[in-house]
Formats: structure tokens, sequence, C-alpha cells
């Protein structure tokens, strides 16, 4: 008789994971202290001196010349898209596959929304698909680099360059990714980041904008500043506000999330160190158990990789009969979690275009892409078949836990024809 290690926890047996997954945020005692110094100084707001000392380091990881914190990795690219010359009734092509905010951002400043297709491993913008959607109204890009992967930005920065095209790269999951030794976020004309709770960078919620040019930074300091922009930021970044004459909000973090963020940035490149070292053991360990399973290679222009998660990629043909569902199912019964890509935008039960609290415009439908309709492929196998991924918790886990991750997944495959009989039984 099998074991019950031996044996898949659907089967009967003992779950293969039985240490647990590393926690999430990270945070020591300096970062305590560092907060409740805010706490006492009482300069909570109004970028302070924590924000202002972050954003120097931040430009300075990223080797960018600014960078600016807002409320959120949604506003970011708002401000960044309008920052570059978006404005209402221009179209902005955006991958069909990303988190719904990439969109909406786009959607509230009045533009046009046109969904591309994705390359279904990396999940990231299909250079074809984005030259394919280009018409004379289109105003800028939005490369979004999902998970643990970029997109070609090789490609995508020569489509936009041929096309007058702008480049706003949403770097929500790539805090401190490189491409050919450049920062993700660093490649376009600006880049979004998000600190929400669970980004690897993190200040419970929280982005920010980095950028070159200072009259990006000036717009995108003014559109979160209720209109203020420094006057001379190439000599004071921080200073000397004036009325920039801008459509400006109130999108300002607090002292509080700066410090925490100050906190996270000294350990991140040790932390994206164990990730990567992580992800590749991983990737060789389903390599050799072969099977439906595997990491999507990693594209060599990218030289260092920072994992929000491990993007994976599934093969049903390889799986007996069990849907990317079922599999995950069984896996999961071990004791791992992994988790599948965000769905199809265009048909995000959120992207409420119709409701009464959508912006006027996008009641009418006339001229709009017929998001209703469409079914990008790339998009479709990834979101409903073939895409897998692993959050980044797991990859700060020790040798121990990334073994027992292994022997969860080889359970499973050793045991696809029987899982898939115990789970139609159970259907
Ligand atoms: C790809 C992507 N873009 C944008 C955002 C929006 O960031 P936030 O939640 O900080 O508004 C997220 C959030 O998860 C995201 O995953």
């Amino acid at each position: 008789m099998a074991s019950t290690m031996s044996t898949p926890v659907l089967l009967g047996g003992l779950p293969s994971v039985t240490l647990p997954r590393p926690g999430w945020p990270v945070v020591d005692a300096a970062d305590v202290e560092a907060v409740a110094a805010v706490v006492r100084s009482g300069v909570w707001s109004w970028v302070g001196p924590q924000e202002r000392a972050f954003c120097e380091e931040y430009a300075r990881f990223l080797g960018c010349r600014y960078c600016l914190c807002l409320a959120n990795g949604t506003v970011t690219l708002q401000c960044a898209l309008q920052a570059v010359g978006v404005e209402p009734g221009d179209e902005v092509i955006v991958p069909g596959l990303t988190w719904v905010a990439t969109a909406q951002a786009a959607l509230d400043i009045g533009a046009e929304v046109v969904f591309a297709d994705v390359n279904p491993r990396t999940m990231g913008l299909d250079p074809a698909s984005l030259e394919a959607a280009i018409t004379p109204r289109t105003r800028a890009v939005v490369p979004v680099h999902l998970y643990g992967c970029m997109a070609d930005m090789d490609a995508i920065l020569e489509i936009a360059r041929r096309h007058g095209l702008r480049v706003v790269e949403d770097v929500a999951h790539q805090h401190g990714s490189r491409w050919r030794g450049q920062a993700a976020g660093t490649l376009g004309d600006a880049g979004s980041f998000s600190f929400q709770q669970s980004k690897v960078l993190t200040s419970g919620e929280g982005g920010a904008v980095a950028c070159n040019d200072p009259e990006v930074y000036r717009t995108v300091f003014a559109l979160k500043q209720v209109g203020w922009a420094p006057a001379e930021p190439e000599r004071a970044p921080f200073e000397g506000l004036v009325a920039a004459r801008r459509y400006g909000h109130n999108y300002r973090i607090t002292e509080m999330q700066a410090a925490l963020l100050r906190g996270g940035l000294r350990r991140l490149a040790e932390q994206t160190a164990r990730r990567e070292a992580s992800a590749q053991a991983l990737a060789a360990g389903l390599a050799a158990l072969g099977g439906p399973l595997q990491a999507v290679p990693r594209d060599e222009r990218v030289t260092t990789q920072a994992y929000y998660a491990m993007t994976l990629h599934f093969d049903p043909d390889l799986a007996g009969g069990l849907t990317r569902e079922q599999y995950l199912r069984a896996v999961q019964a071990e004791g791992l979690s992994l988790g599948v890509p965000y769905t199809a935008v265009y048909r995000h039960p959120l992207l409420n275009l119709d409701d009464r609290t959508s912006p006027l415009p996008y009641r009418q439908r006339a001229g709009r892409q017929d998001y209703a309709s469409l079914a990008l492929p790339g998009v479709e196998a990834a979101t409903t078949r073939t895409g897998v991924i692993l959050m980044h918790q797991a990859l700060l886990g020790s040798q121990a836990y990334l073994e027992q991750i292994l022997q969860a997944v080889r359970k499973v495959n050793d045991h696809l024809e029987p899982l898939r009989k115990a789970l139609a039984e159970k259907a």
C-alpha cells in the first residue's frame, strides 16, 4: 500500500507542505520606531521630510531623476498619463490582461481605452497586437509588466517611437526589475508604482511616479497637490510652489507611509536576490519533475526580476484530463496555494461603464471598442486555461519550504489519472 506521504490528500494522504508560508509584510523594530518618531513629531503630511527622503532614495535606486509619491497606484497612472499629454478623447492602448485599475485610470481622465492582446506565457503586452491597435487617435500605450515577467520593452519602445506614442509603464508588480540593466518604470516616459499591501514594497496603500522629464514631474506634482508645483524642479524639486494652472487634486500620502517605504526599500535588494534564487531553484525543480506545471522561462534581457509573483504555465495537454482549476485544487489540498491571473479586463465586473456612477461619456457606446464581444486569444488562454502564479511570500521561504512545494507538485503529477477520477466522482 502506498504511504500516506506519497498519496495526494484528495486520495486520502497527508499534506506535503507543513511549514508555514512566510508572512507579509515584513517589518522590523527600526520601522516601528521610524513610524513612532513621525507620530511624535506631529509632521504627518504635506510632502514632509520622510516623503522627500524616500523620493530621493527611490529615484536613486531606480536610476531616474524624479520620483513622486501619490495616494495609490491608480491615481499614479491617471496623473502620469495626463502629464505625458493624454487628453479627453485620445486613445490609450492597454493590455486586456491587467488589474482593472490600469484601464480605469485612463477612462477616468476621459481617454478611450483600446485593449490589445498579451503573450499568453509572460502575460506582457504583445507587440504585434499593440501595433495593430494603433489609430490616428492613439496617444499613449501602457505596457504592464505582470507578476514575474516583463513585457518585451525593446519591441514596444520601437513601435511607440515609430508611431509617436507616449509610454507609461505600469510597474505595480516590478519594484526593482531591470531590463538590460535599466529599471522597469524608467524605460518609457513615466513609470507607475503601487505600494498597496500585497506589493514587494508597501506602505499599506500608496504609489509613486518615476520620470526623468522635469515637465512631466511638474505636472504630476500639480495634479497630486491641488494644482501647486515647484517653479524650478531641476533646482528645487520640493520647494518654491507656484500655481501650475492644472486641474489638480489631493493625492498625497502621509509621512507614516513614507517612513514605512524607507524601511522596505532598505530590504528590497536583498529580498529580491532571495526571491530570484528561489524562483531559479523552483524552475529547475519543476523542469526536473516534468508534467503540466512549469516556470515561464526568464527573458535574458531581464537582468533583475522583482518577483511580485512567480509566473507559471499550466499545459492542459499534459494534465491527464485535469483542468487548471482541478489541478490547483489538488495542489491546494497539499498545502500549497497557487493563484490564477486577473480576469480579462474587458469583462471585469468592476468595469461598469454603463452604471450611473461611471463618467458620463462612457454611458454612450458609440465609437467604443465593443468590450462585450472581445475575446483576445492570449488573454483568454492565460486567464481561463494556462496562467498560474505563486505569490512572492513563498519565495522568501527556506530551502525546506521550497522542497515541500516541489513535493506537493510531484505528488499531484504522479496521480493525475486517479485524481481526475476522484474529482469527477465528487462533482
Ligand atoms: C497591474 C496593476 N496596476 C495598477 C494597480 C493599482 O494599484 P493600487 O491598488 O495601488 O491603486 C494594481 C494593483 O494591484 C496592479 O496590480
